[in-house]
């Protein structure tokens, strides 16, 4: 286990926050996680106790005050294959330790074979926050890959394995953001995973993406190492590198409200643009809409803003980015606030954010 004191985290979040922790701790073992939790007075860990990912879904506000824990738990292990379990042919269970890097995970399936993560590639953070998080692009979510999660539960001192079900996944939710917050620490994740050909090319122009590069060669081939290089390209695209400007991914969830809200965002835009124009959306079922939070904040102005050290990507308004380098906090929390309102304000929508304030 590895303690440090006084820590500087601005390396350690992608949004680049210069702030500091009183203790940061290394665990790359249950025994690890067992030790450290057996005694709640051990003075060596101040409270309170925060277990971060990979650091790129949050925005720390201030210094904080306890002990920030980080997975080192890193293995890679695919081991049961469809021959020796009820699975159907060509399946492959893969074990991952919660502390291996996201996409260097779909990156090894790519490169063995294997169909599962491949639309998944290019989010940053890791496996142990992808199961907190239920991460999801494309038309694929983590959820639909995870077979189990393992993980040490601090109220009994031992390893619990959640099975997908007990998970309760949902759209960027989970029970370790909602009932079970703070219980479950992540230690690893099986997916199921599948040598069989399973592409999932329908969300937006993924497909014409692949099918032109397809035609276009030099690898005709449709394999998940394709599918990963298609995906990487559009991520790039669209999305800010966060090894060169810093930021959290999308900011803010796609907001699911009431078919009548929908007709008001509706009726606005076509005020706006005219009667055929049409609102991007998705059905969520039980009569909700899924509406994109990109168009809601493009809508009220906010695309390419730039205010001191922050912004709002110009490529992808979900984003709100560290233009500097320098961005304080505080900075980032009025940008946040002032597109809420604006929003709210418009459209009687309010915006939740994605990213976790520590
Ligand atoms: N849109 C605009 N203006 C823009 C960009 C997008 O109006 O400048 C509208 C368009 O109608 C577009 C729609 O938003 O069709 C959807 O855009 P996009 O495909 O980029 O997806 P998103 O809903 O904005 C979600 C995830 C992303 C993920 C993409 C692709 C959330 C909160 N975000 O964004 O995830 O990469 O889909 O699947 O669900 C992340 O979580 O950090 C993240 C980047």
């Amino acid at each position: 286990m590895k303690i440090e004191y006084n820590k500087d985290l601005t390396r350690l979040n992608t949004f680049g926050m210069k702030v500091f922790c009183a203790c940061y701790v290394e665990f790359d073992s249950v025994g690890e996680l067992a030790e450290i939790y057996k005694d709640s007075s051990d003075n060596r860990f101040p409270h309170p106790f925060f277990h971060m990912g990979g650091g790129s879904n949050l925005l720390f506000t201030k210094d904080f005050p306890g002990t920030v824990f980080h997975s080192s738990i890193k293995f890679t292990n695919a081991s049961s294959r469809s021959g020796q379990t009820s699975e159907s042919s060509g399946s492959v269970f893969c074990e991952v330790g919660s502390g291996v890097l996201w996409d260097d995970f779909c990156g090894w399936c790519s490169q063995h074979g294997l169909w599962g993560p491949e639309n998944l590639s290019g989010i940053p953070g890791e496996v142990g926050a992808a199961a907190v998080q239920n991460i999801g692009a494309y038309g694929v979510e983590a959820k639909d890959i995870i077979k189990e999660v393992k993980c040490f539960d601090v109220v009994t001192g031992e390893e619990k394995t959640l099975s997908v079900k007990d998970c309760r996944y949902g759209y960027r939710d989970s029970v370790f953001k909602d009932v079970a917050k703070g219980r479950y620490i992540v230690t690893s994740v099986l997916f199921g995973l599948s040598e069989e050909p399973a592409p999932r090319l329908e969300y937006g122009h993924v497909r014409n993406a692949v099918e032109e590069v397809v035609r276009s060669g030099p690898d005709r081939n449709l394999s998940p190492a394709l599918v990963r290089k298609v995906i990487l390209d559009i991520r790039h695209a669209k999305l800010p590198d966060p090894a060169v400007i810093g930021s959290a991914g999308s900011f803010f969830k796609n907001p699911v409200v009431p078919k009548s809200s929908y007709e008001f965002v509706e009726n606005y835009a076509k005020g706006k643009y005219g009667k055929d124009y049409s609102v991007p959306h998705f059905d969520a079922g039980s009569g909700f809409i899924k509406i994109p939070a990109a168009w809601l904040i493009e809508q009220c102005g906010w695309k390419g803003y730039r205010e001191g050290n922050v912004g709002v990507y110009e490529k992808q308004p979900l984003v709100i980015v560290n233009i500097t380098g320098q961005a304080t906090p505080e900075e980032v929390a009025a940008l946040e606030y002032k597109i809420v309102i604006s929003v709210q304000n418009r459209f009687g929508i309010t915006l939740i954010p994605e990213v976790e304030h520590v």
